[in-house]
């Protein structure tokens, strides 16, 4: 008789990116940080305050958000509202997805932009309430939307009432997005900020060890097995997504040998197939353009035994491969806006070059993944989205 061996999850959805955990150790701290900034919105005292929060891939910054976001719900008068900037790249999709999450519903189409926003803080004002934004990795709206971060922090100026009800969190992977501000937008914007430090290892292994006590049964998982994905991690800053995805990795190998336990050695192998920054999925939320500008960087880089590829380089190839996909290329400046962009999403480095180069330019490196299967994942991804728009 065959007797098939159960499988090592017990729920094997805990470990899914979109699955929030109850508890969050090691962050108790910030989220009571952020709640404290707002303590004077919540208890009506004042009307608006800006936090940003700045830290490393994977340090535990969606996470405190959206135990935020629940946090904040519980007052009647306040609506939190999340966006992932990530998801919804423009100044329109965000504002319609304000909008979205008033009762009100839809807005009919022909209005612009600015009437939508000021139709959205007059529903505010006519209804006493007020809106706490939480714009997640929000990193590129700093470079190419700049205008947009002026209006969301003067939203008296947009309001017909002349009232600010708008408080705004920022969610950023660098502090330098608040310097590079422009002197009329930073003066706007009140800078309160909150860093979350790279875990260490210590704290990463109590988070692992939490996060696959609902994952696995107990049995079905060896202490060895979580302090591997932990010093795995060592090399990416401890990034927990990075380490718990290197768990459910192993968790699938092991079931597929039928072994009945996740063990370090499981954990090693599912390090072939995990990438740090980024995963495969994500690369359709990337623009068209960043996408035609990164398959142009990977392209580059499949073909030789290189580790970076010049700037110019890379803007010619950029050039020719919108020539065969059919669409018209962008600028410098803006082609500059998306290099910054996916070097923000960790997707790329760029660096000036030293020695070995004539004159000054800059190196763009791929760090995120092979340069050939990530070539031709984008290809595809290319062809179907620039046919559509052909
Ligand atoms: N303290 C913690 N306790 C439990 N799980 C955690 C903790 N910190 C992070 N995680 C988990 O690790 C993963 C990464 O965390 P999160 O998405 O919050 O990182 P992030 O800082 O927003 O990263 P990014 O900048 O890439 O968006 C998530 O699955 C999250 O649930
Ligand atoms: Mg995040």
């Amino acid at each position: 008789m065959i007797t098939m061996r159960k499988s090592v999850f017990r729920d094997a959805s805990k470990l899914s990116l979109s699955y929030i955990p109850n508890r969050i150790p090691h962050r108790e701290l910030k989220l009571q940080q952020l709640l404290d900034y707002f303590r004077g919105v919540l208890e009506d005292r004042i009307s608006y305050e800006h936090v940003f929060i700045v830290g490393n891939t994977g340090t535990g910054k969606t996470l405190v958000v959206k135990h935020f976001e629940n946090a904040v719900a519980r007052y009647r008068d306040i609506i939190p509202i999340y966006i992932n900037s990530r998801f919804e790249r423009s100044p329109g999709n965000i504002i319609r997805k304000m909008i979205s999450s008033l009762d009100i519903g839809r807005v009919a189409r022909g209005y612009s932009l600015e009437e939508v926003f000021s139709g959205f803080l007059s529903y505010l004002i006519d209804n006493k309430k007020k809106a706490v934004l939480i714009l997640d990795d929000a990193d590129h709206l700093f470079d190419k939307h700049k205008e947009f971060i002026y209006k969301l922090s003067r939203a008296e100026e947009a309001s017909p009432s002349f009232i600010n009800n708008l408080s705004l969190v920022f969610v950023v992977h660098s502090e330098d997005v608040i310097n590079k501000l422009d002197p009329w937008t930073a003066a706007g914007l009140h800078k309160n900020i909150i860093r979350f430090e790279d875990y260490s290892y210590r704290e990463l292994v109590d988070i692992l060890e939490y996060r696959s006590g609902e994952a696995f049964h107990p049995e079905c998982i060896t202490e060895e097995a979580i302090v591997t994905a932990a010093d795995i991690a060592t090399a990416y800053n401890y990034n927990a997504r990075y380490a718990i995805e290197l768990l459910y990795k192993a968790g699938l190998i092991a079931d597929k040998r039928r072994e009945g336990i996740v063990k370090a050695e499981h954990v090693r192998l599912a390090r072939r197939e995990t990438f740090p920054a980024f995963s495969f999925d994500e690369l359709r939320t990337l623009e068209l353009h960043e996408k035609i500008l990164l398959y142009s960087i990977a392209e580059l880089l499949s073909n030789e035994d290189k580790a970076f590829v010049t700037m110019g380089e890379v803007e010619r190839r950029y050039r020719d491969n919108c020539l065969f996909f059919h669409q018209r290329p962008v600028g410098h400046t803006w082609l500059w806006k998306m290099v910054n962009v996916l070097a923000t999403f960790g997707l790329i480095t760029k660096r000036l070059s030293g020695e070995g180069y004539r004159g000054k330019t800059t190196l763009i490196g791929l760090p995120s993944f092979p340069a050939e299967p990530l070539a031709k994942e984008l290809y595809e991804l290319i062809k179907v989205e620039a046919s559509r728009r052909d």
